[in-house]
């Protein structure tokens, strides 16, 4: 696709993106695209895909071939796989584990080291079991387990959809009880007492809430993060990493004090974030029309309040940041809403098999600090130097599925470069391997070199060597990868002490200084520079 861009008297035609390696090919790539803007205005020309000299095309790929992918390449494999795996349970493997920690990263960055407001814990995943009778999860947190009369496949509901839902297939359910979520455990080896494993990490945030407040000397309005394992015995888990049994939350509790409506950090940046939103009268009408709004408009018509309009923004850009823009707002209906919330939004992500949950976004009000001020006994209120008072604060929760921002990624990433050949497009800061070192061919001085510059740059970053195989081989293994950039050494090398970096979406090749290899590396995986720039 090429569009022509005046620069001062010439009129040029700049690529803009790349549809297909033929006219047929191309032509319906266009129209899936323009079907898909009219659908929910979901773009799939993103940000990323501007790029001039982006070669890749996204390819669709199905849950099934997602997770042989993952497993082919060591990102994802079953737990127990010599036993035959165990359901709901899985391993990230070394490239999984380097591109799940980059991701947890990104997510620290921006909601607590670039701000003021929010300070990080890593709670306990077993508490006092009276934690989860205080939180309401023992009497609640229940799905309802169904077997589908026609396809006979089993499966869960919430308790909001009984008597409203079929399955797939069209069958219709057969109830076969309700069943707790929560993991039991015992503690102790003599009179071991009931425990259990957290469902949500939220709860250590209310506990420590009152701790942190006095030794980080917060003042309200500040939140409190964290990121960790929860574990749920899933009626049925299946699909991939999307629904397990033991997974990762990245969560924060953000505490505001009552009487504080107004949110001072409401801005236009905020305001003016594009929200396809799915309203809860729409869904009770049966339908499933998205409108294309802004979370000014949503606050405008009093879906949510100040602060919560605020972090369902934030939350919105900073999938944003991480290249994620085909998202979807649902706001959930009164009667599914969680026993805690009084206002939920549900972030959606349309994946090429469908739209599935990423996370969420609550308004908990004092629920959870009253309820355990009541079963601990102890007081949960703090002073609130702005108000001078006393006060219990309320809570707004932004939610995040760690391995479904994972599989998000993986699957906007998978690509085509026109070729047939496999591309991980990701963006460089959540790559697994930053960048691979080649010695052109096996001879001592090339080795030499990139020994050397891979120990320099490993000081800083995840980078692979790699002297086996064709030039092309070893390009083509390390798209498959993500891997954004390829270094390599060559005859001239030697002779002006430079080396060639190819950028992976391009396949662009440029000469740099091995001086200066480490700051454009910084410079391009931080995004600080384009590889068109260098
Ligand atoms: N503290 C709020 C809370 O836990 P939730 O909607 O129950 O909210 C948060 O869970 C997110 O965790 C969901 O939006 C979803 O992305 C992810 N999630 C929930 N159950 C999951 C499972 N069984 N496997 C993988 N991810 C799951």
């Amino acid at each position: 696709m090429r569009k022509s861009v005046r620069e001062g008297k010439k009129v040029t035609s700049k690529h803009v993106a790349y549809l297909g390696s033929n006219k047929e090919e191309a032509d319906k790539k266009y129209a899936e695209i323009i079907k898909n803007q009219k659908k929910g205005n979901l773009s799939m020309i993103n940000e990323e895909n501007k790029s001039v000299n982006n070669l890749l095309v996204q390819k669709k790929i199905s849950i099934e071939e997602l997770s042989k992918f993952c497993k082919e390449k060591g990102f994802v494999f079953r737990s127990s796989d010599i036993y035959g795996g165990y359901a709901g349970f899985w391993d990230y493997g070394p490239l999984g584990i380097e591109m799940f920690n980059n991701i947890k990263q990104e997510w620290w960055n921006f909601f607590i080291h670039k701000r003021e407001d929010v300070v990080g814990l890593d709670a306990s995943i077993i508490s006092h079991p009276r934690t989860w009778k205080a939180s309401g999860h023992i009497e609640n947190f229940n799905d309802v387990a169904v077997v589908c009369k026609k396809c006979k496949t089993a499966t869960k509901i919430d308790k909001s959809e009984v008597g409203k839902v079929n399955c797939k297939c069209g069958g219709e359910y057969e109830i076969k009880g309700e069943f707790s979520l929560m993991f039991k455990t015992k503690v102790g080896a003599l009179d071991a007492s009931d425990a259990y494993l957290r469902g949500e990490t939220a709860q250590g945030m209310f506990m420590d809430f009152k701790l942190i407040q006095q030794t980080s000397r917060m003042q309200l309005p500040f939140g409190i993060a964290q990121i960790g394992k929860c574990f749920r015995n899933e009626i049925a888990p299946r699909e991939f990493l999307f629904r397990s049994r033991e997974f990762n939350i990245a969560e924060f509790e953000f505490f505001i004090n009552p009487e504080e409506k107004k949110c001072e950090l409401l801005g236009n940046e905020q305001m003016n974030v594009k929200v396809n939103l799915l309203d809860a009268e729409t869904q009770v009408a049966g339908k499933d029309t998205l409108k294309s709004t802004t979370i000014g408009n949503m606050l405008k018509e009093k879906r949510l309040e100040e602060w919560h309009a605020y972090w369902l923004a934030e939350q919105i850009k900073w999938y944003n940041s991480m290249g994620l823009y085909e998202i979807k707002i649902r706001e959930h209906r009164k009667d599914e809403l969680s026993h805690y919330s009084s206002a939920t939004f549900d972030i959606d992500y349309e994946f090429p098999f469908g739209s599935v949950e990423l996370g969420g976004n609550a308004n908990r009000g004092q629920y959870d600090l009253k309820q355990h001020s009541k079963e601990s006994g102890e007081n949960m209120e703090i002073f609130d130097e702005k108000y001078k008072t006393k006060v219990i604060p309320r809570v707004i929760e932004p939610t995040f599925g760690m391995e479904r921002a994972f599989l998000a990624l993986l699957t906007k990433a998978y690509s085509d470069d026109g070729r047939g050949n496999i591309v991980l497009n990701l963006p460089p800061k959540i790559s697994p391997v930053k960048a691979a070192v080649f010695p052109l061919v096996k001879r001592e001085d090339f080795e030499k070199i990139a020994g050397d510059i891979v120990k320099d740059l490993k000081k800083e970053f995840n980078i692979a060597y790699d002297k086996s195989g064709s030039i092309g081989r070893r390009y083509a293994r390390n798209d498959e990868i993500g891997t954004p950039f390829c270094i390599t050494i060559d005859d001239d090398s030697l002779k002006k002490k430079d080396v060639t970096i190819r950028d992976r979406n391009s396949r662009v090749q440029k000469r740099v200084k091995i001086k200066e290899l480490k700051e454009i590396l910084r410079a391009l995986i931080n995004s600080e520079k384009t590889f068109e720039e260098i």
